[in-house]
């Protein structure tokens, strides 16, 4: 019997109407568009607006954008995992909401939780399904309302993060195309540097857990930048010496969209040109779950079948990781 590959057949993503540039960001907060540009690179962000709007809400437009563009029925669906940091709320699944929404009753559902690896673990989970032979149409979706936890009076985190979704359909192949190889890593040590102090068990929500504004993201920037830079790339170059794919071999590195420094020291430990590199941070800062798939969205016209891709990504808890995937499909 081949062996099953599971690849993927279709890509869509989501982002809120409302644009937050750096020069409205200014005048809430003590910075500056070069400041920003200059250490992070971002020039603007999307933020989802509105009572009772939250994260199912951008990964259900996704996946219903999805659906329609690679022709699937709701009831076809076998499977939704969705990497998200920002879940409606504490339970049920995310995953399970979004199904609803999109009227998808024949598949099981659950969250992913690994911050901004969130997308690259989902993405493996879902491949093993699918290569086990018994989950044929699976959709992976990255979303994240970030504005919800990001503390708009602190500098140090408020101009990086933005709000959007991604989705993506992962079918079965006997081809020699889609995920071929993945490094999965985390270390629990990281944590202290970057998590949310209040809103679990150890510290539920309470009135003084407010007023400290502890349900927003906690984060020590340089540590986190310094693990991000030497993880992603070690992970990077690992895949690229397992795969012996030289620089030149490579159609894309598409990076988690942290900051535009990290992003280009992995790309000089691999060896491989800008012109390789999947960016968007300036459009949309860092989503955290939907980085990924966003890039993939944006240049989903210039990617062609049997294109060799690594996607890698950092994040809180820490976690980190890199995919090698081969595209499945030409431009259509
Ligand atoms: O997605 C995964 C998780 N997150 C990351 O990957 C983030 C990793 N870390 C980073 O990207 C960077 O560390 C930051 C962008 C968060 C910060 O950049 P940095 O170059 O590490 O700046 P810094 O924290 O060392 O701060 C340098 C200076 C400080 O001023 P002093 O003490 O030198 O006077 C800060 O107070 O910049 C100041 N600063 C700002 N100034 C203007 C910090 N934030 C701002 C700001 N505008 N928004």
């Amino acid at each position: 019997m081949n062996k099953i590959n599971a690849v993927i057949t279709g890509i869509q993503g989501y982002l809120p109407e409302y644009v937050l540039s750096n020069e409205e960001l200014s005048t809430m907060v003590d910075t500056s568009d070069e400041w920003i540009m200059t250490r992070i690179g971002i020039k603007t962000r999307h933020i989802l607006k509105g009572e009772g709007k939250g994260t199912s809400d951008m990964a259900t437009e996704a996946v219903k954008g999805l659906l329609k563009k690679t022709n699937t029925k709701p009831e076809e669906i076998d499977l939704i995992i969705c990497a998200t940091v920002t879940p409606d709320m504490q339970f049920p699944a995310t995953a399970n909401i979004i199904a609803d929404k999109c009227d998808i009753r024949n598949a099981f559902n659950f969250d992913i939780n690994a911050a901004c690896s969130g997308f690259l673990y989902s993405l493996v989970t879902a491949s093993k399904y699918v290569q086990s032979g018994g989950y044929k149409k699976v959709i992976v979706v990255g979303a994240d309302k970030m504005s919800s936890i990001v503390d708009y009076t602190d500098r140090s985190v408020a101009p990086i993060f933005g709000d959007g979704a991604g989705a993506v359909m992962l079918e079965p192949t006997t081809e020699n195309l889609g995920i071929i190889d993945s490094i999965l890593q985390s270390d629990g040590v990281g944590r202290v540097h970057l998590h949310q102090k209040a809103g679990g068990s150890v510290k539920p929500a309470s009135h003084e857990t407010v007023d400290a504004r502890e349900h927003y993201i906690y984060q020590e920037g340089q540590p986190v930048f310094k693990w991000a830079v030497s993880k992603m790339a070690d992970v990077s170059v690992a895949m690229m010496e397992r795969h012996n794919i030289q620089p030149k071999d490579l159609a894309w590195l598409v990076p988690h969209q942290a900051n535009m420094r990290i992003i280009e020291a992995t790309a000089k430990r691999m060896g491989i040109d800008k012109e390789q590199v999947m960016i968007n941070i300036q459009k949309y800062g860092n989503t955290t779950s939907g980085t990924l798939p966003l890039c993939l969205w944006d240049y989903e016209s210039q990617l062609k079948k049997g294109d060799n891709i690594i996607l890698s990504a950092f994040g809180g808890g820490f976690t980190w990781g890199s995919i090698y995937i081969k595209w499945g499909y030409d431009p259509k």
